[in-house]
Parts: C-alpha cells; structure tokens; sequence
C-alpha cells in the first residue's frame, strides 16, 4: 500500500504552527535557558552510547508538541511500518525501500513480495566475509603468486561515498591494505591513482548498482587495459571483483563468477553501503568491523522503528529541520563532526539528503507550494572555525548546525583531546549566547581605549547569538556507534520526506544531465555539432578547436 498523501500546509497542525512561528520567532535562546533550570535535561535523549541535546533550538515545549503533532498527522506512524515492512514506498520506481534489511539480525524476517530476503542477505554476507578475509590473510593471491596490498574501488555516487566515507571515518581500524577510490570520469583521477599501483598486488573492485554508469565503466575499462598491459585475460578472474544487480553485465565485463557479488533493486543506491557495496570497508577494516558497523546501524534502526515520537532521535532531527527550514526559513544546514576522522561526512550526507529530498513535485505529482530539501555542508571542526564559522556568528543568514563530538579520542591524547571538546563546547555556546553591547563594553573598556576608538569598534564585536544547534556526544568512534550515527540520519531522510509528502527514494533529475552529456559526446567525437543554444554551441566550437 501506498504512504499517506497528506499536503502537510493543509494540515491543523501546521496552522497551528505558523502562528506559534509568529508568536515566538523573536525568542531568544539564552532566555529560554534564564527561565528554565530544566531545559537542557528536558531537550536531551540519552540512548545508549549516544547523547543527543536539542536544547540550544529555538522551541519551547509546546513548539515540540505541534511538530509532534504534525507527525501524527501526516501519518508517520504507519510510514514507517510500511518502511520496515517492504511495501513498495519508492512508487515512482516501484521498489520497496529495505536498506534495513541489510543489517537485520539473522533471526529477523523481512518481507519483499511475501519472500523473506534475510536469508539471501546473510547468504552474501557470508560471501563478503569468506572472500575479504582471505584476501587480508593472504591466502587469495595475485597473478604472480604475491598476497594482496592495495585494493580499488571503482564506483560514483552511492557506490563511492559510502565506503570513501566509513574507510576514512573508521582508519583507526584499518588493516595492512591500502584502499583507494576511482570515481570521477576524469581520466586525471584514475591516472593519479594508477601511478600508485602494483598490478601483481592489487585488487579492483567495480561496484555499480546498475552497472551503466558511464564514469565507472570508463574507469574500469581504463584499468582493465592497464592490467592487461601485465598480465593476461585469464588473470582478471583473480584481480576484479564487482558488485551489482546486473549480474549479466557484470560477467560481460569478463569478471569470474566467483567474485561477483549480488545487490537488490530495493536497496538505494545512496543507502547502499551496508550491501556488499561496503565491500571496500570489509577489505580495509576486517568483517567484523564491517559487521558491527551493521549492528549499530541495526541498533539504531531499532529504536527509530520503536521509540515514541518525543523521545526518537531521528524524528526529533527531522521535525527540527522542517522547523527551520519551513518557518524560519533556513536554506541550509552545517553538519560539524569534531573529529577529523568524519572529514568526509558531510559530503556523504550531500548525497543522502540532497539526492532524496531535493523533490519538488509532491506525491500526487503537483508541484509543491513549500520548501523542501535542505543544502547541506560542513566540515570538520576545529578546521571549519578557522574558515566558515564567521558567517554562522556574524553573516544574515540562520544556519542550523548539528556537533557531532567523541568523549573519548581514539589515540588518546587528552592535551588534544580536551583542548578540541573545549572548542566543540565553546562553539554552541558562543552561537547561542553571543556577544552583548555590555559585554563588548566592559570588554574594551579593560583595554586601554579612548570612548571614541570604543564607539567606533562596539557595532562590529558586538553578535546577537540566538544560533540553533544540536549537539551529539557520542562516548568513542567505533564501528557501531557510526553505523548508529549513519543510520540516524537516513531515518531523518525518511521522515522528512514523509512530512514533505515527497517521494525520497528516486533521483530522477540526475538524469538529463546524463543524457545530454551523451549526446555531446557523439557531437565532440563527430565531425559535426548538433543543434544547441548558442552559448553552448559557442562552447563546443571553441573546446573541438
Ligand atoms: O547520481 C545518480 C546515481 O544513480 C546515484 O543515485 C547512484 O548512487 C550513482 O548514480 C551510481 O550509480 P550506480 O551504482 O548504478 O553506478
């Protein structure tokens, strides 16, 4: 069955919303905090290794029950059963949305078209397991009999990000192989990477859900002839591997059946790195690194699917968001790990959101009336103080921002450590409270200054504060309390795009690009130009030239 199909502006609750945005838009953080001793306790989840505190946003209770009830009534309760019951939510596509299958528990039964899909998932991952472990071991060797040392995953987008992301993110854990990525069509990143490697000792690894992606078959194919420069035909069945549902494709390609891996249409590509997509983390941190990333994300998916609305971290994240980005009008949101090891979250999460949410055709096929999908950024802190953060304090524009910090740091150092939590503190704190006239003043006044150099400087020291932030304390960087952390934030996809009464889960608007940049190809391979507008066929002309 399909969602529910409710405009959520037509709804009581959002009515009701709008005009506590026009009784309460002028509320100011730091007295919400002066008027209530309670409210940090009040707006902080404590689950399991994670403490979520959504205090420093600008809601009062009340804010909170009318999100709550804007849940309710566009019927979240019973989208989400849908979700984890495998109806075919993904209407446009007609799929059911089961990236949370991939890392159910081998006792649960997940249901797609009355077939129970847990036991073919526990059937790769044994794959996946048997396959990874002895290239790490050593036992699966090259074409000259040498143990593998590095490992190349080929793929874009969802077949990318996920597995760039978490091998980075999860470094501390990582074995002897070195990993790296191909994605870009740019023939310059696949050559970079090339220079690096040892044919004898190298694994590939072509992951493409589809297996038609232009920009990871032309990088495959480029290393393929590399390889072949070396070693022979026969010897590709032992250095390429690939993961997709186009298993036909896949053995075109010439890759031995062996060492194929098998994915759904139902998983995402975007959600997909828990599929053997993820290949590439289980190579580079073991598979029970891999599998516990999966347990965690199961962890989270539990309480997301059980929890009750006010107290469900997802769903609290999400309604945030539409706060903001429906009423205050936030076009973008920060995402800040304190911790270098998630320098390349953000980036993931670009995709997991942007590719999902940024609909603008509600679920009847009308085009929406409101704003939907936020613009998401960020970099790690303390880098990101020293570059943006300017903007977030003093600029115009209102900036959500999610903290994610560690109480424990991997190697150790608690000079480092705690001098980098002082500054994650620091932070919300400083973009809560800002900087009053009285307090710049009795600032400068201690410096030495004439009333005229004080007047002259007060405007610019001054800041208003009033910044919105949530702060995730999570107690170490582990597998499993990132898989919970990933697995958070797709559920915030989710509900956000239930409210919004999109459909999340189809990405048609990246394909006119694609076509478009085919038929340019013929017109920059061919003797002709085909027509176009005249800047573009200026463009072409002067490129061919
Ligand atoms: O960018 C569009 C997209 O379809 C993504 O959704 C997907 O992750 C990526 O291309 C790569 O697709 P594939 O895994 O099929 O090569």
């Amino acid at each position: 069955m399909a969602l529910n199909n409710t405009n959520p502006t037509k709804t009581a609750a959002w009515e009701k919303l709008a005009q506590h945005y026009k009784n309460t838009k002028d509320t100011d953080l730091k007295e919400l905090f002066a008027n209530d001793s309670g409210r940090g306790k009040d707006f902080t989840i404590q689950w399991n290794d994670f403490l979520f505190d959504f205090s420093k946003n600008r809601i009062t209770k009340e804010t909170l029950s009318l999100l709550l009830e804007l849940a309710d009534e566009v019927g979240l309760k019973d989208a989400i059963s849908k979700y984890f019951g495998g109806e075919a939510i993904n209407q446009t596509e007609n799929r059911a949305v089961l990236h949370t299958a991939l890392r159910a528990k081998k006792s649960d039964s997940v249901k797609v078209d009355g077939v129970d899909v847990v036991p073919e998932v526990y059937e790769v991952k044994e794959h996946i397991k048997t396959f990874t472990e002895e290239i790490i071991s050593g036992k699966k060797k090259g074409y000259t009999g040498k143990a593998f040392t590095d490992v190349v995953n080929i793929g874009i987008g969802g077949s990318d990000l996920g597995p760039a992301m978490v091998v980075e993110a999860l470094k501390y854990y990582k074995n002897h192989l070195k990993t790296h990525f191909v994605s870009n069509v740019d023939g310059d990143h696949v050559h970079e990477v090339l220079k690096e490697l040892d044919p004898e000792t190298t694994l590939f690894v072509v992951v493409s859900k589809t297996f038609t992606t232009q920009e990871t078959l032309s990088n495959a194919t480029t290393i393929k002839n590399w390889f072949l420069k070396h070693a022979t035909q026969e010897d590709v069945a032992k250095h390429f591997a690939a993961v997709s549902t186009n298993t036909e494709k896949i053995s075109e390609f010439g890759i031995s059946a062996d060492n194929v891996f098998p994915m759904w249409d139902w998983v995402g590509g975007r959600f997909s790195l828990w599929s053997a997509v993820g290949i590439t983390i289980a190579l580079a941190v073991g598979y029970e690194n891999f599998d516990a990333l999966l347990m965690g994300a199961n962890a989270m998916d539990d309480h997301f699917e059980n929890t009750e609305f006010d107290s469900n971290i997802p769903v609290i994240m999400a309604l945030l968001s539409i706060w903001y980005n429906n009423f205050h009008k936030a076009e973008t949101e920060a995402i800040i790990p304190y911790t270098q090891y998630l320098s390349r979250f953000s980036a993931y999460l670009q995709q997991g959101i942007m590719e999902s949410n940024g609909k603008s055709v509600d679920r009847n096929g009308d085009p929406v009336d409101y704003q939907t999908g936020t613009i998401i950024w960020g970099e790690p802190g303390t880098n990101a103080q020293h570059a943006f953060f300017q903007l977030i304090h003093q600029g115009t524009k209102l900036i959500p921002a999610d903290f994610i910090g560690y109480k424990k740091s991997l190697h150790g150092d608690a000079d480092h450590h705690n001098k980098l939590m002082a500054n994650f503190f620091a932070q919300t704190e400083a973009l809560m409270n800002g900087k009053t006239t009285e307090e710049v003043l009795s600032e400068l006044k201690g410096k030495n200054l004439s009333e005229e150099e004080i007047s002259a400087l007060l405007p610019f020291k001054v800041f208003a504060g009033n910044k919105p932030t949530n702060t995730f304390l999570i107690d170490k960087l582990t597998p499993h309390s990132l898989g919970a952390l990933i697995s958070a934030y797709e559920h915030k996809i989710f509900v956000q795009g239930v409210v919004w009464n999109i459909f999340s889960y189809d990405q048609w608007g990246v394909e006119l690009g694609k076509q478009l940049a085919t038929n340019i190809l013929k017109d920059i391979n061919d003797l002709g130009i085909s027509d176009h507008d005249s800047s573009t066929l200026s463009l072409l002309q002067k490129f061919k030239k």
